[in-house]
């Protein structure tokens, strides 16, 4: 008991560090968890329920039933009482019963999105996410953004092993498999941005495989698709750009695509609008130089297993050309770092 109170109190130490942001699933501004957290608390009724009359129950004989002054041998033996036996066979049955129905209900209404939802293609990559709206015809890596007070249906699949998409304050938790496509949706009645994680160990970097879930006012939503899609890399402005391009263009275009260039690579996160981000690494680092230059130069440095390979023929110029040339591909007027933390 000593041993398990310590390692809940070690858990509960480590949970507090985590004030970064409120991740929980108990967050009822989202229809999904609403449902989950409904069927959680009457799971946990139940249980209450059953603990208190069976440890009652337990307790009682216990203390009614002890051996008194000079009582020796065996008590009074009987055997078989139908009316007790029938009744905590119904019991039980009555309870799973109704569990089960309510868990059934709560896996529908997971599975079920709303016909007026938007859509996006999710798929898992060894240790990143990807965005896809065939609606909009615009991708996104590592931030998922959404409208408020909008369904969003997803469908998830994976490019290499199992992972699993899950924004706990929002829902998901779906597993993202090679080859299957499963569906879940879920809706942010909130703007700001929120926490997402795969939850399927599925590597070095499993803990590094995050992403962000930005939910905006659905005009703001609309314009972003709108200018996302009509995106085409702006011309580098200043020498340093224009040799940050020329780098990109030699050692990074063949797995990162930037939108509207001859980056047109696959095997990478897509790196159009890369200076709207406000993380990189999938989630991992907020996204500012000082965190870029060493994901850039050897990435398997800061984050296991990555399959970014290190340039060590980058000079130190040529790394912050790099962080000038991503820093300016943008989309002007969207600052989605200022949104609050959720
Ligand atoms: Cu992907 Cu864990």
């Amino acid at each position: 008991i000593v041993l398990s109170s310590l390692g809940l109190l070690l858990l509960g130490l480590a949970l507090a560090q985590n004030d970064v942001q409120n991740v929980t699933v108990f967050d009822t501004s989202s229809p999904i968890n609403r449902e989950v957290s409904q069927l959680f608390w009457i799971t946990m009724g139940f249980a209450a329920l059953i603990f208190t009359v069976v440890f009652g129950a337990l307790i009682y004989s216990i203390v009614k039933f002890r051996a008194r002054g000079d009582e020796k041998g065996e008590p009074p033996q009987f055997h078989g009482n139908d009316r007790l036996e029938i009744l905590w066979t119904l019991i039980p049955l009555g309870i799973v019963a109704v569990l089960f129905a309510l868990t059934a209900k709560t896996l529908f209404a997971i599975g079920t999105p709303p016909e007026e939802g938007i859509e996006v293609q999710v798929t898992g990559y060894q240790f990143w996410w990807d965005f896809y709206y065939p609606e909009y015809d615009v991708r996104t890596s590592n931030e998922l953004i959404i409208p408020v007070g909008r369904a969003v249906k997803f469908e998830v699949t994976s490019k290499d092993v199992i992972h699993s998409f899950w924004a706990p304050n929002l829902g998901g938790k779906i597993d993202a498999i090679p080859g299957v496509t499963t569906r879940t949706w879920f809706q942010a009645e909130e703007p700001g941005i929120y926490y997402g994680q795969c939850a399927e160990l599925c590597g070095a970097s499993h803990a590094n495989m995050r992403f962000r879930v930005i939910a905006v006012p659905e005009e703001e939503f609309e314009n972003f698709m709108r200018a996302a899609r009509a995106y085409k890399a702006p011309e580098p402005v200043s020498p340093r750009e224009e040799r940050g391009q020329q780098i990109f263009a030699q050692s990074c275009a063949s797995c990162h695509r930037v939108q509207g260039t001859a980056a047109q690579g696959t095997l990478g996160p897509d790196l159009s609008y890369f200076g709207n981000r406000t993380t990189l690494g999938a989630g991992v680092w907020p996204n500012k130089p000082e965190y870029l230059k060493p994901w850039i130069m050897n990435s398997t440095d800061v984050k296991p297993g990555s399959e970014m390979p290190a340039f060590p023929q980058l000079t130190e110029e040529d790394v912050e050309a790099l962080v000038a040339y991503l820093d300016s591909l943008r989309l002007e007027g969207f600052d989605f770092s200022e949104l609050p933390k959720r």
